[in-house]
C-alpha cells in the first residue's frame, strides 16, 4: 500500500516537474494568444497594428513606451494630443478601463474593458508588437 502511494507520488512529480519548467512560455503563448483574440474582438475594427495599414484609430504597433498622440500624421483629438503622458502599462489598463475618464475629450468611443485579466492579456499582445 505504501509502495504504490510512493511509487504513484513519483509518477506525479516526474510528469509536473517538467511542465512546472515549461510553464512560463508557455503562459506566455497562452497571454499572447488570448491577447490578440481579444483585441481582434475589441480594437481591431478600429485599429491596425501593421504600419501599412490605415485605419479609424492610431496604430497601435509599437504603443508601449510611446508618448499619448504622438503618431506623425494622426489626427487626434486635441484633449490626447494635448494630454502629455507616455503609455505605460499602469496608463494602458486605466485607458481601456474607461478611456473618456482617464483623457476627457478623447474621440476614441469609451470600450470599458474593466476585467484586469483581459486588460492584461491585452497588454502582452500590446508588449509583443515591434513598434
Ligand atoms: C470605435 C473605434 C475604436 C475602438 C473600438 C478602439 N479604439 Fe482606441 N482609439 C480610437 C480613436 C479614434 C483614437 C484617437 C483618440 C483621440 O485622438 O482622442 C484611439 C486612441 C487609442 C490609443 C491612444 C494611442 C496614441 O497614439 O496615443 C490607444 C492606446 C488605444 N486607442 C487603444 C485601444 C484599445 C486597446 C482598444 C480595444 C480595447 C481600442 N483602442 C478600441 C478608436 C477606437
Amino acid at each position: 500500500m505504501t509502495h504504490h502511494l510512493t511509487a504513484a507520488l513519483g509518477l506525479v512529480l516526474c510528469a509536473a516537474l517538467p511542465a512546472m519548467a515549461q510553464e512560463d512560455t508557455t503562459s506566455q503563448t497562452i497571454k499572447l494568444d488570448a491577447g490578440k483574440a481579444f483585441f481582434d474582438a475589441t480594437c481591431r475594427r478600429c485599429h491596425s497594428t501593421d504600419a501599412d495599414k490605415a485605419s479609424y484609430g492610431p496604430l497601435l504597433d509599437g504603443v508601449v513606451g510611446r508618448k499619448a498622440g504622438s503618431f506623425a500624421g494622426y489626427p487626434y483629438s486635441a484633449a490626447l494630443k494635448g494630454a502629455g503622458f507616455v503609455w505605460t502599462p499602469g496608463a494602458l489598463r486605466a485607458w481601456m478601463e474607461d478611456n473618456d475618464a482617464f483623457v476627457p475629450g478623447t474621440k476614441m468611443r469609451h470600450v470599458g474593458v474593466t476585467d484586469p485579466t483581459v486588460q492584461d492579456f491585452i497588454l502582452s499582445y500590446l508588449g509583443s508588437l515591434q513598434g
